[in-house]
Order: structure tokens, then C-alpha cells, then sequence
């Protein structure tokens, strides 16, 4: 490849498969020419069980120095005195809006997902008998995710710029502030757009996906969601995401560290690359993005996969996939 880009980007490969699909990542990333200054983090499950902290106090503080992060995945056990590395990272940044392409197999949608808030505000009391967990909406977390999610229908081509609010107003009575601010953004923005109850927003994704242009939810019900629709395409390990705030991003695939394949060298490795490509559109090269995306698509045609989609294939031999079509 020609040109050479440059940036520094914090990278937190993290547990179980994160370090195996995100080394696949830095091989395409070198392979089509890009020279960021990656700075290693050892934050994590892996660090919490050395050190009882799966994040210090000062990691984060330097993270906080970068614009931009690349992660793998993190392993978050269930002892309620382990605090998420991911959460801590979303909150701590401000990454409200966390953006989830999926396409193939007839799904052409952008998910956007609210990041901060919702029934992940960690707000939660838990007795022996009782266990009570807030979810928090407010006006301005509405607000700026309907923003966000209005960007990306704007951004899409004409006939796909429809907005899907999915949320669960007629029982969680909350919901009406968020639907509201979504509605009135839509409509403000001149967009076409409809809500949707998300149980049926989950059926409407198997039966119908051609409903769905951007959708925009709330945080759970965006993280159930997108694990559906990568059940749809396949295999979780195809997704990419983007979790973006107003002055930073940490970009990461969706799944998480599969302890059940993680040290097989069998992981798919796509969803890391797909979101190393995201990271150089964000950085300012998306001449470099779409041809990782254009390798990724015809290394698929060729039917190279690992195990998750039915192939027999290893990480390194996608990753080398990909690679001969960038080069080729
Ligand atoms: P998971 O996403 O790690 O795995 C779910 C299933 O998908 C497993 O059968 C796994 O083998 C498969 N899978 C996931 N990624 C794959 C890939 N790239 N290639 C092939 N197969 C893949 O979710 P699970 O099992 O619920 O969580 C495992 C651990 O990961 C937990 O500790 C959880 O807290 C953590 N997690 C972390 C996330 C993150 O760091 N962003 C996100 C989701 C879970
Ligand atoms: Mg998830």
C-alpha cells in the first residue's frame, strides 16, 4: 500500500479470544499501510486476578489521553465486587452512542444503541432477598442518541433512511420520554420514521428485516438485539461496533471473550477487522476502511471461515485471507 497514516490509538486487547481476534486486526491494519501508534493497556479480568484491579485509577486516566481506543473484549464475572472495564470506559468517556452495522443475508440496518445509561446505570441495591436495578432514562441521553441516530439515517442512501425507535412504552412507562425525544428529532429532521414495541421489533428482525433501516433503542434492548441479528447473519463474531461520545471513541467487535474457544485459534477474526476499519474512517482515512471491507467481502465469497460459520478454518487463515485480497 502507499500512503501512510499516523495516530495514536490506546489498545486494550483484553481476555479469552479479545487478543487473538485483535492480533488479526494489526495484521490487516499494517497490510493496508496504516502506521498508528498503538499503546499497549493490560487492563481486564486477566489484570483483576493478578492484581484484585481489572482497571487502575491511572490507566484510565491515560487512556483518557488518547482520542481513540481499539478493544477486544473483557471477560466480567459475576462477583457483584468486579466493576466492568467496558462500562467503566463507556461511562467514563461519555461513548453514548454505541453504532452497530449489519449487513448480509438480506439485514442492511445500523443499530444505535444508547451507551450510557438505561438498565446499565450500575445503579443497583441487592440484598439476600431482593435485588432492585434502576433504569435510567433522561431527556438529555434521549436527545443525543436521537441526534446521533438522525446523523446515520441522513447519511444513508435515499430509500434507506427510515428511523425505527424500538422501546417498551406500553409497560415501562419511561420509555414515552425517549420515544418522544426520538420523534421529535425525526420529525424535526425531516426523516421518515415509526416506533416499535421491541418484542416485536425482535420478531419483526427474523420474519421481515427489510422494515429496518437505523434503528435506535435503548442500551439492553440494543445489546439483545444486535446479538440477534449477528444470530441472523451467521455469527457474532462477523459484528462490528463504533461506541462514540462528542471527543472519544473505542471501537470493538460485539461478542465477547468466548472463554468456551477462547486459546483454539479458531475465533472469527471479522468483527475485530470490521472495527479496525471503522477506526480508520473515524481517524480520517476511509479510502483504507473500505478496502479492508471490500477484502473482507471477498475472502467471505471465497468461503473462507472458521468454525462459526460452518468452516474449517483457523483465525490465521482468515486473517491471511484477508490479507491476499488487500495486497492482490
Ligand atoms: P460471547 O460473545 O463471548 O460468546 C457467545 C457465543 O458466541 C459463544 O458460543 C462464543 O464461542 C461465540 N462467539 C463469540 N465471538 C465469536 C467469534 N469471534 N468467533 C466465533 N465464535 C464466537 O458471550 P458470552 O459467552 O455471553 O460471554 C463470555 C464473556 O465475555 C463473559 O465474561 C462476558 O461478560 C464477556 N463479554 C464481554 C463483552 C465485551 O468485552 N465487549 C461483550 C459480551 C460479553
Ligand atoms: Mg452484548
Amino acid at each position: 500500500m502507499s500512503s501512510k497514516c499516523s495516530k495514536r490509538v490506546a489498545l486494550i486487547k483484553g481476555d479469552g479470544i479479545g487478543p487473538e481476534v485483535i492480533d488479526s486486526a494489526l495484521k490487516v491494519l499494517e497490510a493496508v499501510g496504516s502506521d498508528l501508534d498503538m499503546v499497549p493497556f493490560e487492563v481486564g479480568y486477566g489484570r483483576w486476578k493478578r492484581t484484585g484491579e481489572a482497571m487502575a485509577d491511572e490507566d484510565f486516566e491515560e487512556i483518557k489521553s488518547f482520542g481513540c481506543i481499539l478493544f477486544g473484549a473483557i471477560t466480567s464475572p459475576k462477583d457483584p465486587k468486579y466493576r466492568s472495564v467496558l462500562l467503566r470506559l463507556r461511562k467514563g468517556l461519555d461513548l453514548y452512542a454505541n453504532i452497530r452495522p449489519i449487513r448480509g443475508k438480506g439485514l442492511d440496518f445500523v443499530i444505535v444503541r444508547e451507551n450510557t445509561e438505561g438498565l446499565y446505570s450500575g445503579l443497583e441495591e441487592i440484598s439476600e432477598d431482593e435485588a432492585r436495578t434502576v433504569r435510567v432514562i433522561t431527556r438529555k441521553g434521549s436527545e443525543r442518541i436521537a441526534r446521533k441516530a438522525c446523523d446515520i439515517c441522513l447519511d444513508r442512501g435515499p430509500g434507506r433512511r427510515k428511523l425505527t425507535i424500538v422501546h417498551k412504552a406500553n409497560v415501562i412507562k419511561g420509555d414515552n420520554l425517549f420515544v418522544a425525544a426520538c420523534h421529535d428529532e425525526a420529525a424535526a429532521r425531516g426523516l421518515e420514521f415509526e416506533d416499535m414495541h421491541v418484542d416485536a421489533a425482535a420478531y419483526n428482525m427474523v420474519l421481515h428485516p427489510e422494515k429496518f433501516d437505523v434503528l435506535v433503542t435503548t442500551n439492553l434492548f440494543g445489546d439483545i438485539l444486535s446479538d440477534e441479528a449477528a444470530g441472523i447473519l451467521g455469527s457474532l463474531g462477523l459484528c462490528a461496533s463504533a461506541n462514540l461520545g462528542d471527543r472519544y471513541a473505542l471501537f470493538e467487535p460485539i461478542h465477547g471473550s468466548a472463554l468456551d474457544i477462547a486459546g483454539k485459534g479458531i475465533a472469527n477474526p471479522i468483527g475485530a477487522i470490521k472495527s479496525a476499519a471503522r477506526m480508520l474512517e473515524w481517524l480520517g482515512f476511509p479510502e483504507k476502511a473500505r478496502l479492508i471491507e471490500e477484502a473482507i467481502d471477498k475472502s467471505l465469497k471465497d468461503g473462507v471461515t472458521t468454525p462459526d460459520l460452518g468452516g474449517g478454518l483457523r483465525t490465521e487463515d482468515v486473517t491471511s485471507a484477508v490479507i491476499r485480497h488487500l495486497e492482490g
